[in-house]
């Protein structure tokens, strides 16, 4: 059986979720954050470690200006209303990403969340806001770089977002789009990748389980082989 620390998600189908539904995008956003709670409630049951969720890409500034606001409102909105509770379920959040083109609301929302929850150990819930894995490849040889460091493995994934944190077990992408979207492109080298047809609200913890229980009887062998 494999041991399982460390899920990532791509969160996809929001929009058509919500054009099916109601005719409104965000309609599916806000409904892809209850699914967000569920999951994130699963996975401590599941002594999952670390969960890292795609939820803004450097790519989705080309969205309209009127579903980015809604997105980051839902973000503020949350933060304001549940950090407590997540503080209390001694949730440790993390934002990775770049900061440059946040407005200064989020930032200071998102600075004081981590602020809050740094030394809680029940799961650590990373959530990639503004984040692109070439972005974050480049601006950690740039750091290497400016710094006279060595371009070693250790040194490269030292100067990434997801420092410190082991690479993912499993990567799932929901929405029926079979595509990484630069999301943690060096990260998910020996991931476990699932696809799954559904629309990101419609998932749900069976779904969940289902996924951890195939990933648990998979052979890994990064790169090895092995009898069994
Ligand atoms: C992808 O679906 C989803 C997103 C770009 C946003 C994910 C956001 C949430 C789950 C809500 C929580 C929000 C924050 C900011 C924490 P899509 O919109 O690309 O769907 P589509 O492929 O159907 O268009």
């Amino acid at each position: 059986m494999n041991p399982l620390n460390h899920v990532a998600i791509i969160m996809d189908g929001n929009g058509r979720w919500g054009l099916k539904k109601r005719n409104n995008r965000n309609y599916g956003h806000t409904q892809g954050l209850k699914t967000l709670e569920k999951i994130v409630n699963h996975s401590i049951e599941k002594k999952i470690q670390y969960l890292t969720l795609f939820a803004f890409s450097t790519e989705n500034w080309k969205r309209p200006n009127s579903e980015i606001n809604f997105l980051f409102s839902l973000l503020n909105k949350f933060l304001k209303k549940k950090i407590k509770y997540l503080h209390n379920k001694h949730i440790k959040l993390k934002f990775i990403g770049s900061r440059k083109k946040l407005n200064s609301s989020i930032i200071s929302n998102i600075s004081n969340a981590e602020k809050l929850t740094k030394k809680n150990n029940q799961i650590q819930v990373n959530i990639a806001l503004n984040y692109g894995s070439r972005d974050e490849i480049l601006e950690s040889f740039k750091k290497i770089k400016k710094n006279g460091l060595n371009l070693t493995k250790s040194n490269l994934e030292n100067n990434l977002y997801t420092k410190k944190i082991p690479d993912p077990d499993i990567l799932i992408r929901t929405g029926n789009t079979h595509r990484l979207s630069n999301f943690m492109l060096w990260q998910i080298a020996y991931t476990e990748i699932f696809f799954v047809e559904k629309l990101w609200p419609d998932f749900n913890i069976r779904d969940f389980d289902k996924i951890i229980n195939n990933f648990k009887k998979i052979n890994r062998r990064f790169g090895a082989i092995n009898e069994e």
